[in-house]
C-alpha cells in the first residue's frame, strides 16, 4: 500500500477539516491532533466497542500518551440496536468521570454506529465539544464519518434524534478493513455504489470493470484506496455545497427512503444498513423506470453491480400498509409528502415528492 497519506479537505466555512487516508495513520493520531492545534494535557475520551478496541485502541492510546495527551477508553456493546439513548448516557457518564471540559475531545473508533453515537454525545456534552472520527468499516470510511450528521435511533424510527456536529478530523487507515467481517465489507460497498449512481459515473464504471468487488481479499490495495478516496471526496464535495441538507445533500439519501423502511420494519440489525440501502436503490431504480425517468438498461446495470457486490436485490415480505406508514414516519417527509431521490442516468439524480401510494405498490409487486 502507498505509504503516503492522502488529504481531502472538507472546506466548510465555519468548520473546515481534513480527511486523512493512509496506512499507519492510527499510530500517528497524536501527531495529527498536534498538527491541528490540540495541546499537551488534552483530555480525550476514546469511544469504541470490544471487537474494534481489541484490534486498534492500544496503538491509539499509546500515540496519545506519547504526545502527552490524557486518554480514557470507553467500551460500548456493538450493534445497531445499541444506537440509543442508553448508550449516550453511558458516554456522558464517562465524560463526567473523565472531567471533560469544553476544549476536550471525544474520539469515535469504530463503524457508523460508534461514530454517530460518539458524535452526538460530543455535540450535546457541555453544548458541544470536539470530536474526531476514526472509521473502521468501509461504510463509515466513505460515508458516516464525514459530514457531521450524528445521532441515535428512536423506537419509532431510525436516526430520528440527532444533531449536525462536524468532526475536527477524520482519520482513515484502510488496513483496518482486513479484520472486518466480509458481510460488513459488502454492506459498505453499497454506499460506494451509491456515489457512482448519484454523481460519479467513472467510479460506477470502475466497479463494473472489476471481476470481484464482494471479497476484500480479492481486491487490490490500490483499488481499495482509490474507492475510498473517490467516495470520500464525493461526500466531502456534497457536504461543502450543502452542510445542513437544504438541497443537494439530500442526494446522499439515494436508496435510503426504502432502505429505512426495511430497517424499521424488519428490526434493526436483521438487515445491515448497507444491505437495506442496496435493496432501497434497486427499489427506487424500479420506481424511476416505471415513471420513465430512467432507462431499463441502467436499472439493470445497477442491479447487476449490486448483485456483484453480494448485496440483496429481493424485497422482503412486508405488508403494503406497514410500508406506507413507515414511509410517512421518515425524516424526509415534508408537508406530508415523502421525498424520493430518483436516478435520471448513472451519475445524476433528482428529488421527487409526488409519488403516489399506487406507484409504490406497483413497484413493490415487481420486486417480489
Ligand atoms: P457498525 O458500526 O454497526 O459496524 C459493523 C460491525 O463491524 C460492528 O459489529 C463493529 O463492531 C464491527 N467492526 C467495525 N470495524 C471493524 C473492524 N475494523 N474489524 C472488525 N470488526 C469491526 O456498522 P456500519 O455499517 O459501520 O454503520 C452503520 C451505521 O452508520 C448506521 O447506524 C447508519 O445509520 C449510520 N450511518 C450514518 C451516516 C452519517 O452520515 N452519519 C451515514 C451512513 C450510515
Ligand atoms: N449519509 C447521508 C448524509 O450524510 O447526508
Amino acid at each position: 500500500m502507498n505509504k503516503e497519506n492522502f488529504h481531502i479537505k472538507v472546506s466548510l466555512t465555519s468548520n473546515p477539516y481534513e480527511i486523512v487516508i493512509g496506512e499507519n495513520s492510527l499510530e500517528n493520531i497524536g501527531d495529527e491532533l498536534y498538527k491541528i492545534g490540540f495541546k499537551e494535557g488534552l483530555k480525550v475520551l476514546v469511544v469504541s466497542n470490544q471487537e474494534v478496541s481489541n484490534n486498534y485502541s492500544d496503538c491509539i492510546i499509546k500515540s496519545l500518551i506519547k504526545h502527552k495527551y490524557n486518554p480514557k477508553l470507553l467500551i460500548l456493546k456493538a450493534g445497531e440496536e445499541q444506537k440509543n439513548q442508553l448508550s449516550i448516557d453511558l458516554i456522558h457518564d464517562a465524560a463526567y468521570e473523565a472531567r471533560l471540559e469544553r476544549g476536550s475531545l471525544m474520539i469515535a473508533l469504530g463503524g457508523g454506529v460508534i461514530g454517530d453515537m460518539t458524535g452526538f454525545a460530543a455535540a450535546t456534552w457541555l453544548r458541544g465539544i470536539h470530536v474526531v472520527q476514526i472509521p473502521t468499516t468501509l461504510l463509515a470510511m466513505v460515508d458516516a464519518s464525514i459530514g457531521g450528521k450524528t445521532g441515535i435511533n428512536h423506537t419509532k424510527g431510525k436516526n430520528l434524534i440527532g444533531a449536525f456536529h462536524q468532526p475536527r478530523l477524520v482519520l482513515i487507515d484502510p488496513k483496518t478493513l482486513f479484520t472486518l467481517p466480509e458481510r460488513e465489507f459488502k454492506a459498505g460497498m453499497s454506499e460506494v455504489i451509491k456515489y457512482g449512481v448519484i454523481s460519479d459515473l467513472e467510479l460506477f464504471e470502475l466497479l463494473e470493470r472489476q471481476e470481484n468487488i464482494s471479497e476484500l481479499s480479492r481486491i487490490k490495495e490500490k483499488l481499495l484506496v482509490e474507492i475510498i478516496k473517490r467516495s470520500a471526496r464525493s461526500k466531502a464535495e456534497i457536504v461543502v455545497k450543502d452542510e445542513k441538507e437544504s438541497g443537494v445533500r439530500a442526494f446522499l439519501n439515494y436508496g435510503h427512503t426504502f432502505g429505512h423502511v426495511i430497517e424499521n420494519l424488519c428490526g434493526y440489525g436483521k438487515w445491515l444498513h448497507g444491505e437495506a440501502v442496496a435493496m432501497g436503490m434497486v427499489a427506487v431504480g424500479e420506481l424511476a423506470v416505471q415513471r420513465r425517468l430512467w432507462r431499463e438498461i441502467d436499472a439493470k446495470r445497477q442491479r447487476q453491480l449490486i448483485e456483484k457486490a453480494g448485496l440483496p436485490t429481493k424485497w422482503p415480505k412486508l405488508e403494503l400498509e406497514s410500508v406506507l406508514n413507515s414511509l410517512k414516519g421518515d425524516k424526509k417527509v415534508k408537508d406530508g409528502k415523502v421525498s424520493f431521490v430518483m436516478p435520471l442516468k448513472i451519475g445524476d439524480v433528482k428529488i421527487f415528492n409526488d409519488i403516489s401510494n399506487k406507484e409504490i405498490n406497483e413497484c413493490l409487486q415487481k420486486l417480489n
